[in-house]
Order: C-alpha cells, then structure tokens, then sequence
C-alpha cells in the first residue's frame, strides 16, 4: 500500500500507509486513546490489546489475513486515525471483510474518517476474494451511521442490548454492510 500526503478541511496535512512492522506502540497508544474517547466502540479502559496482540496482527498482514490503513501526523509520528478489516479464517466467511474504524478527538470533524472509508473501500475492492464488507454501529452514533450510509452501506438487522457499558446500561447494535462485488 502506497504512502500519501492527504490536506485536511482543516488545511492540516495527515500520511494514510499501510500499518508495517513497527508500528505497534503507535498503533496501541492509538486504541488506548480512541477507547478512553468514546463509548461508541467495543474497546474499553480495562481490555486493552497487548503489544504481542497488535504485533501479531500487523503479521498477519503481510499474508492478506489483516488490513490496516493507519492515518499518521507527521508533526509527531504519532497514529490518529485507522481503518482496518479482519478476514476470517472460515471458508465460507472467506469473502468478507469485518470493518473497525476510529479517529482521535484532535482530528475529528476533518474528513479524516470519511477519507479512511473510502480509501479502504476502494482497496477492498482491489483485493480479491472480497465482495462484501461488514460493521456494527452502536444506536445513537449519529454520526459514524450517517458516515456509512453516504459510503454506501446499508442496514441489515439490529442486535438488542448487545453491548453492556461499564455503567451498567445496555446498547443496541445495528448491523450494515456493503456489497462490493459483481
Ligand atoms: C466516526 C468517526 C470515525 C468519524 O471521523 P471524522 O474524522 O470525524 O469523520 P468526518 O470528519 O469525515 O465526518 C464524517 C461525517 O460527519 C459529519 N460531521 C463531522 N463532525 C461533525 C459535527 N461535529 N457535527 C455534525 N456533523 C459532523 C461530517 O460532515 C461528515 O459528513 P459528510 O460525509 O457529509 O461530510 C469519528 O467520529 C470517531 O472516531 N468516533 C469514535 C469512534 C467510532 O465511533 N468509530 C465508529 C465505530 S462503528
């Protein structure tokens, strides 16, 4: 995956790469910071990925069984936005690709994020085998819901109080996907 300057609305510039070898402690002191920013996600304070975790799975790209675009300031090195698919390893799951996504605070309300779908769309689209993409969004997350929609996805079902908060509160989950094959 080439490397690309990107100018945000901000007039901010970002590189978008492939996650590579090394990446590791940039890429878990990203989802430390994005799980410690919202609710709206599955990672939360106390289940945190191991650096071994995140390792492996940055190896597992390198064989197509991972995809992980990272947004990196240049001003820090630091990581602020990714998009990523799991492939699994089932045959009859083999055509899809199971989408997380996430910007920090900082970098928000940029086009960062709609920058991050549409450019992992289009390699999805370039890699074969892979015809249909696959999320879950939390009820009440407006904005990513709207984000997707725009993107083409569509809503499949609805999961009820699937995820429970650390509060105690529950929260539904709606499915969405999008076909990118023939
Ligand atoms: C969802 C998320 C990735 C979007 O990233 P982002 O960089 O803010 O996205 P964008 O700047 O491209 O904005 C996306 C859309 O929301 C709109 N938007 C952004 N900030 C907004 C705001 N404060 N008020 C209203 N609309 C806003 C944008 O106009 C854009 O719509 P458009 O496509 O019509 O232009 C980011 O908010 C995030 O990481 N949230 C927490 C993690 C999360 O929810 N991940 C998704 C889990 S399913």
């Amino acid at each position: 995956m080439d490397s690309e300057s990107v100018t945000l609305k901000d007039g901010r510039a970002i590189h978008l790469r492939g996650s590579a070898r090394g990446d590791g402690p940039a890429v878990l002191a990203y989802i430390k910071a994005l799980g410690d920013s919202t609710d709206f996600i599955l990672t939360h304070a106390g289940d945190q990925p191991t650096i071994e975790a995140v390792d492996e799975r940055i190896e597992m790209i390198g064989d197509g069984k991972f995809y992980s675009l990272v947004a990196i300031d240049p001003g820090t090195g630091e990581v602020v936005g990714n998009a990523s698919y799991s492939f699994s390893p089932r045959v009859k799951l083999s055509h899809v690709g199971d989408l997380g996504i996430g910007v920090l605070p900082a970098w928000r309300g940029t086009g960062l994020g709609s920058i991050l779908l549409k450019r992992s769309i289009e390699d999805m689209r370039a890699k074969p085998g892979i015809v249909r993409l696959e999320l879950a969004v939390m009820e009440g997350n407006d904005l990513a819901f709207g984000m997707y929609e725009r993107a083409g996805f569509v809503v499949e079902g609805h999961k009820s109080r699937s995820m429970c908060q650390p509060d105690g509160s529950y929260s539904d989950e709606i499915l969405m996907a999008l076909w990118i094959g023939d």
